[in-house]
């Protein structure tokens, strides 16, 4: 199996999915250490970009060893989006950039963004020709990330799948449920199948990749080129070692860690953050919502948790993972189970006579968000 995007041999065809919130510089150092494939960024708006917002430079910062700098954008201005694209271009800011259709949170959908805006086909057809031809003169590949559709009634994503790939984008990637699911029930990997038989483009599936076997079980039944994995490495970025060694041989069986070997990745992943946010107070409030995925499974007492939910500080971290019995073998009733958001389907939030209108391609008012990663 091989994928590629631009130059780059996507070496196991793996990517991290972008995760606000998670998806990090610390986060991906953590996950890139263990093995191959593509790591991508936590979103970034188009517009907090163009206008240079702080705090969105400082999310775009990628580490020095980070060879190939993979940045997810999310927009909804063809014109925005295309100057963000030459920005990234111009100033050499990454590798290959995403784009962003999958986002179900109501306050984007309202107003027409993410996984809402593939229904106005023309609109989206010209953000994704916008940022292919604003990407291309630098030889960045471009990717679009979607879901089925809005709801079982609202599917669209062989038609975005051919739009995007009449574009001229070097893969797309298929989050296999609708925006109506949210992250509920099973994702659909037939509809991965089925985007597999319309394109000619490399497709990636998306969705409930728990264990490496889970990968090479959805290319074998989809066809699928590569496959994007999210809430699944939450807690466990040694998932990433798992993949590549299965892609490289499926018999494998994975290495389970003991605690004492999971309290050391979990001890590195704070300092990571502590370093890159450079705060320790920052660093440690955003290490506290990975505590109860690193220990899921695991027999540690409610205190003990607890306490690690709550540290202020790397030495408060590392006196309580000293408390952790070392010895402690992986549950295995853990694997395989979802991790994460695991939240009900709800009503998509659309703009008024959004559903109507399949052609209209005016840019929704209001739909870009201010902050990244929200
Ligand atoms: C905390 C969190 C944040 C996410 N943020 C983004 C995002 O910024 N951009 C995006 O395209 N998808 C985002 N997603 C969706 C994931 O990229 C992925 O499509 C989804 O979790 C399904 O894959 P999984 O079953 O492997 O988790 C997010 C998911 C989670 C759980």
């Amino acid at each position: 199996m091989s994928l590629k995007f631009g130059t780059k041999d996507v070496t196991p065809p793996v990517v991290l999915a972008p995760m606000a919130g998670i998806t990090n510089v610390a986060f991906r150092r953590l996950c890139r250490e263990q093995g191959g494939g593509v790591y991508v960024c936590e979103m970034i708006t188009t517009r907090a970009l163009v206008e240079r917002i702080p705090k969105t430079l400082k999310m775009i910062a990628f580490a020095d060893d980070e060879d190939f700098r993979s940045l997810q954008l999310y927009g909804v201005d063809p014109a925005v989006t295309a100057a963000a694209v030459r920005m990234i271009a111009d100033e050499g800011l990454a590798d290959h950039i995403d784009l962003n259709f999958g986002c179900p949170v109501p306050k984007v959908t309202r107003r027409g963004g993410g996984s809402a805006l593939p229904w106005r086909r023309k609109l989206f057809g010209r953000i994704v020709r916008e940022a292919v031809a604003a990407a291309a003169p630098a030889g960045i590949p471009l990717t679009i990330k979607m879901r089925k559709g809005i709801d079982d009634d609202h599917l669209t994503y062989v038609e975005a799948g051919l739009i995007a790939q009449d574009a001229g984008v070097t893969a797309v990637a298929l989050h296999a449920r609708t925006a109506e699911q949210r992250y509920s029930g099973q994702a659909d990997w037939e509809a991965i199948a089925t985007l597999k038989q319309a394109l000619d483009v490399p497709v990636l599936g998306n969705g409930d990749i728990w264990e490496a076997s889970d990968a090479l079980r959805m290319t074998a039944l989809t066809g699928c080129d590569g496959v994007v994995v999210g809430r699944g490495c939450l807690g466990r970025p040694w998932l990433f070692a798992d993949l590549e060694a299965a892609f490289t041989d499926p018999s494998y069986e994975p290495r389970l860690p003991t605690l004492g070997e999971v309290a050391a990745i979990m001890s590195r992943h704070a300092h990571l953050l502590v370093e890159a946010l450079e705060d320790e107070k920052h660093g440690c409030a955003d290490f506290r919502k990975h505590v109860a995925w690193y220990l899921k499974g695991f027999p540690v007492g409610g205190e003990l948790r607890r306490s690690l939910a709550m540290i202020r500080s790397l030495t408060e971290l590392d006196d309580l993972l000293a408390k952790l019995d070392p010895a402690l073998p992986f549950p295995r009733e853990a694997l395989g189970q979802p991790r994460g958001r695991v939240n009900a389907p709800g009503k998509v939030s659309l703009p008024y006579g959004w559903l109507d209108s399949r052609d209209d391609d005016t840019v929704p008012e209001g739909a870009e968000m201010e902050n990244s990663g929200g």
